[in-house]
């Protein structure tokens, strides 16, 4: 990467008093050059209160639409416009509605990745860092259906003793996880704490160590005495761990751990975004007023 580009994106963003946000699953030299790290519900806190006129969201689609909602007011920016989530495509709007009629009393927990028509349909909203709290803010006589990753709702169902009906979402890339794999890992390193991210499938999630969303086995790792851990999320998030925890060793739990979508933002694409605006994330006003009350709700009892 040119250093001119680097020069360009620092000079251009004070030029719009702009703000650069990124997921912890971007390529190193994006994570170097934002002005905030972090995890989904991390990304949306920024995003609320931020004073910049201006936020590129480098992620995926769901995180933009995220900031659109909640700052309306902001011009929001995605770098590549085809960067978007597997998972959030496998529930639609209209899916959504005939599951809600089929369930007419149901309290409908969606998942942060979710698209804004899918989040405007919901009660209230819920990343991996917040889901047990969310779910246990909820009533104990209400049924709640949850939506779209079945391993997340598995996982906060095991850890709550809330039965839930779920939908059939996961993330092809932490799904495809398995227990073998894991093993063999662990048969390479077998002092190391085995850490996973709840969109992992059950049978890795109940046989983990740790089970946390990426700030979570973040400042697990930061506070932990061990030094060694295998770490069951993608492959980006290694940069931001070893970063902060140069000392201690961390493996993958599996070889391949990419998210392709999130690597869709490069270098060339944020400076591109900061010259000519695009791709700019809109929101019907509609839909965003539904869709703000199910964040804002999970923002209030975010813990
Ligand atoms: P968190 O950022 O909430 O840990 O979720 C991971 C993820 O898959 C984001 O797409
Ligand atoms: Fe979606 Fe999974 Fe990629 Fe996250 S890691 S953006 S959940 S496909």
């Amino acid at each position: 990467m040119s250093r001119e580009t680097l020069e360009y994106i620092a000079s251009r963003k004070k030029e719009l008093n702009a703000i650069i946000l990124a997921h912890y699953y971007q390529n190193p030299d994006i994570q170097d050059t934002a002005d905030f790290v972090g995890d989904s519900l991390q990304l949306a806190e920024q995003a609320a209160q931020t004073d910049a006129d201006v936020i590129v969201t480098c992620g995926v689609s769901f995180m933009a639409e995220s900031a659109k909602i909640l700052s309306p007011n902001k011009k929001v920016l995605l770098p590549d416009i085809e960067a978007g989530c597997p998972m959030a495509d496998m529930v639609t709007a209209e899916a959504l509605r005939k599951k809600k009629a089929e369930h007419p009393n149901a309290v409908v927990v969606c998942y942060v990745n979710t698209s804004a028509e899918v989040k405007a349909e919901c009660d209230i909203c819920c990343t991996s860092s917040n889901a047990e709290a969310v779910i246990k803010s909820i009533p104990e006589d209400k049924e709640i259906l949850f939506v779209p990753d079945r391993n997340l709702g598995q996982y906060i169902q095991d850890q709550t003793g809330r039965k839930m009906t779920f939908w059939e979402g996961y993330c092809p890339i932490h799904d495809v996880l398995t227990i073998n794999e894991v093993e063999e890992q662990k048969a390479l390193h077998p002092n190391a704490k085995v850490v996973v991210h709840p969109e992992c499938p059950p049978e890795v999630t109940r046989n983990a160590d740790v089970v946390k969303s990426t700030s979570g086995i973040l400042n697990y790792i930061k506070e932990s005495e061990e030094k060694e851990f295998i770490v069951g999320t993608e492959e980006g998030f290694l940069y931001t761990v070893q970063k902060a925890c140069p000392d201690k060793k961390i493996y993958l739990a599996r070889a391949e751990f990419t998210c392709n979508e999130m690597k869709h933002i490069t270098l060339e694409k944020l400076a591109r975004t900061l010259e000519t605006m695009e791709h700019e994330i809109e929101v019907p006003e509609n839909i965003r007023q539904k869709a703000v009350k199910s964040l804002d709700r999970m923002l209030a009892i975010a813990p």
